[in-house]
């Protein structure tokens, strides 16, 4: 099955009755009453396995359960469990993998929560960490005999360098110790699939593309075969839960994905293409840019783009990049991307990157191109670029 098919078949709940309804039920639920205590402990058993096993809410409803088989198909992985968000998602990754002596690598353009959950609560509990930069090809030569975790993001956060997960996975996989996890929000499984260029587990917030509304807090971890029991278990122990409610709404928002993620890409290119050229930009950092460096890599093993880029200004320092996006009409001044709507971000890249200096380079600002008409967006730019250059420094 191709991957749209996928979107619109993946999930669905049987025929009963040779009927069914086309979305899965909501189903909400804390506690499952049993007709039995066998009947109780045997579906346990089955959960503790591995199963979806509906046996108490924490653990997931039926309603979890299609998201989570939705995104397996999408991700062509073993099993995948849901978390309450994408962070959550992540840090369950870290504490399902890492203990105290052990060492973990994390790429240099990681999403910024994560640079925090690493160099303070990790280090905090004797868990010691290098960042390798996005462009490095032989990351293998920071693997100490206590590496356990190898922590890629690709594109990497605002300045969207690609990581070679195919290299990076045959070196990983040289060392039966070492896992490779990927953060996959940008291409949220339509353009790229960490698991099938060798990671062991991909991750997706689900806050972002897959919901793709703006609505929904929600995250995923979708593991090849023999991660996936770690993954389950160390689930069960902490005990994230998701609202069934959420997943059902994730679900809606993903099944026309193939129709939206091209949509924003189209837009962005456009916007992008434009910003390039403009006196005031000194690079705009999206990989689906022929002037990017890493647009052949891009060509050769993405299917497509999010709309999602960093803005490079020349010479603006940060007060002007605020002064920028506060000027901008149709962006929305926030965090989360993804949904149909623009937004804009001014980004601390100093202080989120520990290998390349960013002191004497201009401002950054992270765009997520909605849904919107581009020439609308490309005039609302314009005029806030006039307004924040002909105020000058700040
Ligand atoms: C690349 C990336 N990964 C993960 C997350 C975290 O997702 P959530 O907001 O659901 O915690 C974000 C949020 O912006 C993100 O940009």
């Amino acid at each position: 099955m191709k991957r749209d098919t996928k979107l619109v078949h993946a999930g669905r709940p049987p025929h009963v009755d040779g009927r069914r309804p086309v979305n899965p039920p909501i189903v909400r639920a804390s506690t499952v009453d049993f007709e039995t205590i066998e009947g109780l402990e045997e579906a346990g058993r089955a959960g503790i396995a591995g199963e979806q096993s509906f046996t108490y809410g924490v653990h997931g409803t039926p309603t979890t359960f299609a998201l989570e088989s939705f995104i397996t198909e999408l991700e062509r992985g073993y099993g995948t469990r849901l978390f309450s968000s994408g962070l959550d998602a992540i840090s369950s990754v870290f504490l399902a993998l890492l203990k105290p002596g052990d060492h973990v690598l994390v790429v240099d353009s990681v999403y910024a929560p994560v640079r925090s959950l690493v160099t303070r609560f990790l280090a905090e509990r004797g868990i010691a960490y290098d960042f390798y930069s996005p462009r490095d090809v032989r990351v293998e030569r920071f693997f100490r005999p206590e590496t356990r975790l190898v922590y890629a993001e690709t594109p990497g956060s605002v300045t969207m360098e690609l990581q070679d997960i195919r290299r990076l996975s045959h070196a990983v996989r040289r060392h039966e110790r070492i896992i490779l996890a990927c953060d996959n929000t940008w291409s949220s499984g339509y353009c790229f699939r960490p698991l099938e260029h060798g990671a062991h587990l991909s991750i997706i917030a689900g806050t972002k593309y897959l919901c793709g509304h703006s609505d929904v807090v929600i995250g995923s971890v979708t593991a090849d075969e023999s991660v996936y029991p770690l993954l389950h278990q160390t689930r069960a122990l902490l005990g994230s839960a998701v609202s069934p409610d959420d997943c059902a709404l994730t679900l809606r928002g993903a099944r026309t994905l193939h129709i939206r993620y091209p949509e924003h890409a189209r837009r962005a290119l456009q916007v992008a293409e434009w910003l390039e050229s403009h006196a005031a930009v000194a690079q705009v950092h999206y990989p689906a840019l022929p002037s990017s460096p890493d647009h052949s890599q891009w060509t050769a093993l993405y299917e497509g783009a999010a709309g999602l880029f960093g803005v490079e200004l020349a010479g603006f320092n940060d007060g002007q990049a605020r002064r920028f996006v506060n000027c901008l009409r149709l962006f929305g001044k926030g965090a989360s991307w993804g949904g149909f709507e623009s937004l804009a971000l001014p980004c601390d890249m100093v202080s989120n990157r520990s290998i390349e200096d960013w002191s004497s380079r201009g401002a950054v600002v992270r765009l997520h191109i909605g849904l919107e008409d581009p020439g609308d967006l490309i005039e609302d730019l314009g005029q806030a670029l006039r307004a924040a250059s002909a105020a000058g420094p700040s």
